[in-house]
């Protein structure tokens, strides 16, 4: 094993059955190798698979072919190694927000004595900034406290791999950017091998080292790959006026029109040529002047 390749997802295959009972392979022949400590963003339009690769990866998700090698270990379940934070936190409402994260730590931590198992949630509360909030319960927190939980309680494992699918996409965007920010802290202190899910140009940019640009599915795999070269640890307001971090922005959007084009085509030519024959010539034959992406963005 290297630290090259901590995380090494290769030639993933994922086939669901269709309503016909026929195999499709929304994922194929997905491959990436990713560095010890390293902050990865996976992007791409919704429906490509990104949660799908993401729940291989946690051991959630059966793979169909290939393989996912965590730290020298073939992945073939979940386990405390690998720590995932969806969209929503799943607290348990009559447990305070110490005891939702000690749930996972008595469970991973079981052979380590109380006092130490304590210290391990104390610290992981506080990391998140939660260290005056503990004896909350969920419904006397904001969604982005329970969130803060969600994250906490994946900290609190230790993992080697930490895995975020959208964690950010229920909050408002002053909460969410707050989040990013502890999050990228966090990062910088532990120097977590994580791999983000986002829809979102400009978050993908501020948080990762790299980012993985993800074709369209069916048969979505990586399409591009862009360092991204910012000092860590960042501050938002010097990157976010940099030129730099708008070229790349700039990269990242225009490869998802792209995907979006190559979906319109994809449909135009299933339709046939019956369905576009009376009609003016297509406006999907040239990429678009202006940005679908750029324009939903914007909404
Ligand atoms: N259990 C399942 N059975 C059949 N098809 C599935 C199943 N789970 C996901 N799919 C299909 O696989 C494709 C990829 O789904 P996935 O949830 O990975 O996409 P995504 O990129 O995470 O989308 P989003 O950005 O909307 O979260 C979709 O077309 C989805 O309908
Ligand atoms: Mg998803």
């Amino acid at each position: 094993m290297s630290d090259e390749r901590f995380l090494e997802i290769s030639q993933v295959v994922k086939a669901y059955p269709n309503p016909f009972g026929e195999d499709i392979a929304v994922v194929d022949g997905f491959d990436l190798k990713i560095r010890k400590g390293e902050v990865i963003s996976v992007i791409g339009h919704s429906g490509c698979g990104k949660s799908t690769v993401l729940t291989m990866v946690a051991g959630l998700n059966e793979i169909t072919s290939g393989g996912i090698i965590v730290d020298g270990k073939e992945v073939s379940e979940p386990g405390p190694d690998r720590a995932v934070v969806f969209q929503a936190p799943c607290l348990l409402p009559w447990m305070t927000a110490y005891e939702n994260v000690m749930l996972g730590v008595n469970r991973s931590y079981h052979h380590e004595p109380k006092s130490v198992r304590k210290q391990i949630v104390e610290y992981a509360l506080s990391a998140v900034g939660l260290a005056e909030a503990m004896s909350k319960r969920p419904h006397e927190m904001s969604g982005g406290m329970q969130q803060r939980v969600g994250i906490a309680r994946a900290i609190a494992l230790k993992p080697k791999v930490l895995l975020l699918d959208e964690p950010f996409g229920r909050l408002d965007s002053l909460t969410r950017m707050e989040l990013q920010d502890v999050i990228l802290e966090l990062l910088d202190r532990e120097r977590i091998t994580t791999m983000i899910i986002t829809h979102d140009p400009d978050e993908a940019v501020f948080m990762s080292d790299r980012i993985c640009m993800m074709t369209n599915g069916p048969g979505a795999r990586v399409g591009e790959l862009m360092d991204i070269e910012f000092e860590r640890p960042r501050d938002r307001k010097e990157i976010l006026g940099t030129d730099q971090f708008f070229e790349y922005r700039r990269r990242l959007i225009q490869f998802l029109d792209e995907c979006e084009h190559e979906k319109e085509i994809r449909r135009e030519l299933k339709a046939g040529p019956q369905a576009t024959k009376d009609e003016p010539p297509s406006q999907t034959s040239e990429p678009n002047p202006e940005s679908k992406t750029e324009s939903r963005l914007a909404v």
